[in-house]
């Protein structure tokens, strides 16, 4: 398998990484977080302006880290789609300017399949066909994998993104941005009973209910009113039980549905990727419910869950292995769906 440098600059995180064979031999990351949190989220704008600014040092700290040049490269990879339009942009710009001077292929990775094969790294590594829940903050999703690229989305969020609505209770309790990890550990100690949320279904026009959808945004008018109900009051919030409960419900309806999903399509294996998959309580509950349905499950390692290019990488070293290349004048495609991801390979689609 060849050695890859990989670029990442989808949203607020700008990352480098060198891949070799699946072996990942340096991975640098510049969060934003911090600054986008003095706004309560990702300023577009911004997130693109330091894209430009971080990535030339990033870069030469990856390719130093690795103890390499340009000339070991056999590809520059870059996430292209999905993601903000002018963060992706700096990205594809860089990676295919790197490309040319390194005289290699280029290739253009999908955000969502970079998660994925950042599953690869846990032990042991999964094998298709398996079911795979996205959870980040721009998606949430049910696909089945049957090989490279082969993707078939099962289900998924109608409106709010999982890590989206931990991102918008987490607002609401006062908590900082990003709200997953705030949150989470504001629900330490809190009753997750305390508070009967609704868990978010989607009816379907037969009658009964969608079995692999969800709903967040419900759930989230529901946390407000009850924010809004204790405000009225004069009460100091009750936080902990109020981030408790709604994580309990996401939590819940996340595993429930993916185990269903996974069963009912005789998919043997779940891999669960993206930031949402860093919650501990998620981690557990996929932990028991699929030893007691008899599924294999497979988490992306802890430090490889959020944004990073080493996922870029690995995702790159399998295109590349498998003899796909993008062309130079590949675009960016801030909405491509997973299931199109084969159309980064081969002529430029746009
Ligand atoms: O995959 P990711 O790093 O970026 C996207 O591609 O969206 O995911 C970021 C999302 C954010 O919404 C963040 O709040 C959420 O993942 N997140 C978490 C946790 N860590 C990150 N959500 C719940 N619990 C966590 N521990
Ligand atoms: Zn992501």
């Amino acid at each position: 398998m060849p050695t890859v440098l990989a670029l990442e600059t989808s949203c607020d995180e700008s990352a480098a990484a060198v891949v070799r064979a699946g072996v990942v031999l340096s991975s640098e990351v510049a969060s934003q977080v911090e600054e986008h949190a003095r706004w309560g989220g990702v300023v577009p704008e911004l997130a693109s302006r330091r894209h430009v600014e971080a990535l030339p040092l990033l870069v030469e700290r990856a390719l130093a880290g690795a103890g390499l040049g340009l000339a070991d490269l056999d590809g520059v990879a870059a996430t292209v789609a999905p993601g903000l339009l002018g963060a992706l942009l700096v990205g594809s710009v860089t990676g295919r300017s790197l490309a040319r001077l390194a005289g290699c292929p280029f290739l253009g990775i999908h955000h969502l399949e970079a998660h994925l094969y950042a599953a690869l790294l846990g032990e042991p590594p999964p094998a298709a066909p398996l079911l795979v829940l996205l959870v980040s903050g721009g998606h949430t999703e049910l696909i089945a994998l049957r090989g490279l690229g082969a993707y078939e989305r099962l289900g998924g969020s109608r409106d709010d993104a999982a890590g989206e609505a931990f991102d918008k209770v987490a607002r609401l309790l006062g908590l900082a941005y990003p709200g997953g990890p705030a949150l989470e550990l504001a629900a330490r100690g809190g009753d997750p009973t305390r508070f009967a949320f609704p868990p978010g279904r989607i009816s379907l026009p037969g009658g009964g209910f969608h079995p692999y959808d969800f709903s967040f945004s419900g759930l989230k008018t529901a946390v407000l009113r009850e924010v809004q109900r204790w405000q009225a009051e004069g009460q100091p919030l009750p936080v902990a039980d109020l981030a408790a409960s709604f994580q309990a419900v996401v939590t819940k309806v996340l595993v429930q549905r993916s185990v269903r999903c996974a069963l009912d399509h005789g998919l043997p294996g779940l891999v669960v990727v993206g930031g949402v998959s860093a919650n501990q309580e998620l981690r557990q509950r996929l932990g028991a419910a699929c030893g007691a349905a008899g599924l294999a499950l497979h988490l992306a390692p802890l430090a490889w869950c959020t944004d990073n290019a080493a996922m870029v990488g690995l995702a790159a070293c399998r295109r590349l292995a498998a003899g796909q290349i993008s062309s130079l004048e590949l675009g960016v495609a801030p909405r491509l769906p997973l299931a199109e991801a084969n159309s980064l390979y081969g002529p430029p689609p746009f």
